[in-house]
């Protein structure tokens, strides 16, 4: 479906290539097979993306230690973390070591903001998030029932009222359209089996002009001394979020070990006319 005589521009940050007739045409930047995906871009009619090619989404590799030997846009989706491992998520030096609480203030909520912790597992950020989103509401996210258990309990004794829980499917946030303003994935994207149509779940899910904070070990830095397939690369995370038809819109690496990426949901022009 590229059309052959398509004029090549550059991506203004990676050089990546982009079509001009209505298609983008984005590449894997890592491993030794080139895979192309298809998106119709034109987020201005009708369906805001449509896969054009599924068979290339994802294929097969040898199992890495931590991986799962399938392989999407290049990278080898990692293993779940399983509930067993909470105790780490709520270690008491995480606020010191990954600045938990820079990222939220980062993340610049508002009082009435919709917020969905996706990945939220015993809800370290969600409950974190909940008392600055005090006209509205988090919502948090997970396939493990055990570590929304968790996060229930905490909610619980915290006395805290606005956050919900949804136990999620691999392919399927369980929120309903445009309700979120925010959605935030801490160290959870990468192991999502499948990436692509958690994406395009979220789309649905995102008000247009809702934003995606990407938080996501820095795969650049061999001092962050995390398990290689439970890292990402900017370009890695860059190339997979435009592909499935977010903008974005800045990276920021004011986190001693995490990229913290924002992408936003198109503003189609039906919205803005209203
Ligand atoms: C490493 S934990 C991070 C938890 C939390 N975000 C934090 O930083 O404390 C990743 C979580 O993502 C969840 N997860 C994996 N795949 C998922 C999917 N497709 N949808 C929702 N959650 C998923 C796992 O069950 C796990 O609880």
């Amino acid at each position: 479906m590229v059309s052959s005589g398509s004029r090549i521009e550059s991506h203004e940050r990676f050089d990546l290539p982009v079509s001009e007739d209505g298609f983008l045409a984005r590449q894997s930047s890592t491993g030794d097979r080139l895979t192309l995906v298809l998106v119709n871009a034109d987020l201005g009619n009708g369906d805001p993306l449509e896969l054009v090619d599924t068979s290339s989404l994802y294929s097969k590799t040898r199992p890495a230690y931590d991986g799962i030997g399938k392989v999407y846009m290049g990278r080898q989706i990692s293993q779940v973390m399983g509930h067993l491992g909470a105790g780490w998520l709520e270690r008491s030096k995480r606020e010191q070591e990954e600045r938990t609480d820079l990222l939220v203030e980062m993340m610049s909520l508002e009082p009435d903001e919709v917020i969905a912790d996706i990945g939220s597992g015993t809800g370290y950020f969600s409950l974190r998030m909940a008392p600055r989103v005090p006209d509205g509401r988090v919502v948090a996210v997970d396939i493990q029932p055990e570590m929304n258990a968790i996060l229930e309990k905490s909610a619980k004794e915290l006395g805290i009222s606005n956050v919900e829980t949804v136990l999620g499917t691999i392919t399927d946030v369980k929120i309903p359209p445009n309700t979120v303003d925010v959605v935030l994935f801490v160290d959870a994207y990468h192991e999502f089996s499948h990436p692509w149509e958690m994406k395009r779940s979220l789309m649905r899910a995102l008000k247009p002009g809702g934003r995606i904070v990407l938080v996501e070990y820095r795969a650049e830095d061999p001092d962050v001394l995390i398990k290689p397939h439970h890292k990402m690369s900017e370009s890695q995370a860059l190339i997979e979020f435009e592909a499935a038809g977010f903008d974005w819109i800045k990276t920021m690496d004011d986190l001693p070990q995490q990229h913290v990426l924002i992408f936003q949901k198109p503003v189609r022009n039906q919205d803005v006319d209203g």
